[in-house]
């Protein structure tokens, strides 16, 4: 019997409260976070209290909603509304889906309110349409990964793209759980992902659905490819450039490149709302440098000497000629890429 994913998110309708399962936490403690304040809203996104490309896009939609409701309440000008969707956009750089979500309501927002009609309340459709267009795209691209899945494959992933992450099915582990599910009995290898370690999320996602899961540091993946270990390679991406180069965690680039020269598959799952659909190549996406603390520290707790210093990238781009197919919810796109993505975001 198929186990339901941990969602990140709680809206609840009557209060107009946006409570999110606080990931920092996990897996030891199951926490909701209220991020119905906007600063709360801000705070929870910068923080990585909510993570992961597809759930920062739909928190973002329903936050940028609460807030566009309150600002209407105080009767406040269209400047000031525009000014928080800005604080909102910078939150975090990488990941389209950031934008896309508060676009999305942001431009709802504005059709009604330039149409006299009830603008809060069009923000908010907004953002529950939103969520069901993200929760579907995670099903469909799903099962659409199934015939990437050899029968018992081995399978590494990185950093986390599980239902928490992708706010549905998921992602890379969106297909990984298709998989278990139609019986052709995945076993995954974990990368850990320093420095915020959300492989451990991945562990505990799988590990609650009895797939089975071995947790390995992301400088292991060399030797476990060299030892036959791993059939497949398969991640999530938090942007996707019109030529299929891909941003997604650090380290990813890592381990396409070690894919490349085992000639081992190496696919991305993402949903359309992950590409972005003006920028042309992955040179142009923007990179999140983060607090060098997360480096020097190990769960809050300094590892490293005093006085040394440490750089703190948190995403890089998988150049495409690296990726075999990014599975999308319309289908497996392949190289030539620009082709197949044009077709995919715009017919
Ligand atoms: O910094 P994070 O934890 O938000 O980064 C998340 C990732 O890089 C994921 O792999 C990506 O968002 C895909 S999520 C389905």
């Amino acid at each position: 019997m198929e186990k339901a994913g941990l969602l990140p998110l709680r809206f609840v309708e009557e209060s107009g409260t946006l409570l999110l399962i606080d990931q920092r936490k996990l897996p030891f403690q199951e926490e909701w976070f209220d991020a119905t304040a906007f600063d709360d809203l801000l705070f929870s996104i910068k923080e990585m209290v909510v993570r992961g490309a597809p759930s920062i896009g739909v928190v973002a939609g329903y936050g940028h909603a609460l807030n566009i409701a309150r600002r209407v309440r105080q009767g406040a000008s269209l400047q000031v509304i525009e000014a928080d969707l800005e604080s909102l956009l910078a939150t975090r750089p990488t990941a389209v889906n950031l934008q896309y979500g508060a676009r999305q309501v942001h431009k709802a927002f504005l059709q009604a309110f330039q149409e006299k009609s009830d603008s809060a309340a069009a923000a908010l459709v907004e953002a529950h349409r939103l969520y069901q267009e993200v929760l579907d795209a995670n099903y469909q691209l799903s099962r659409h990964g199934l015939s990437i899945v050899p029968k018992g494959a081995s399978i590494l992933t990185h950093c986390n793209a599980g239902p928490l992450a992708a706010c549905g099915y998921g992602t890379a582990l969106g297909v990984i759980r298709a998989a278990h599910y139609a019986g052709l009995e995945p076993q995954v290898f974990a990368d850990e992902t320093r420095p915020r370690n959300q492989g451990r999320l991945t562990a505990f996602e799988l590990q609650r659905e009895d797939i089975p899961v071995t947790l390995v540091c992301e400088s292991m993946s060399g030797f476990l490819m060299k030892c036959g270990k791993i059939d497949l390679v398969v991640t999530g991406a938090d942007r996707i450039a019109l030529n299929g180069d891909s941003a997604n965690k650090i380290g990813t680039y890592n381990l396409a490149v070690l894919a490349s020269f085992h000639k081992i598959p190496f696919f991305i799952a993402a949903p359309l709302s992950t590409f972005d659909r003006v920028t042309t190549s992955g040179e142009a996406i923007p990179i999140e440098f983060r607090a060098e603390e997360e480096v020097l520290t190990f769960d809050g707790a300094r590892h490293a000497p005093p006085g040394v210093k440490a750089i703190n990238p948190s995403f890089d781009v998988t150049p495409s000629e690296l990726i075999s197919g990014i599975i999308t919810e319309k289908g497996i796109l392949r190289a030539p890429f620009e082709e197949s993505i044009a077709a995919a975001l715009f017919c």
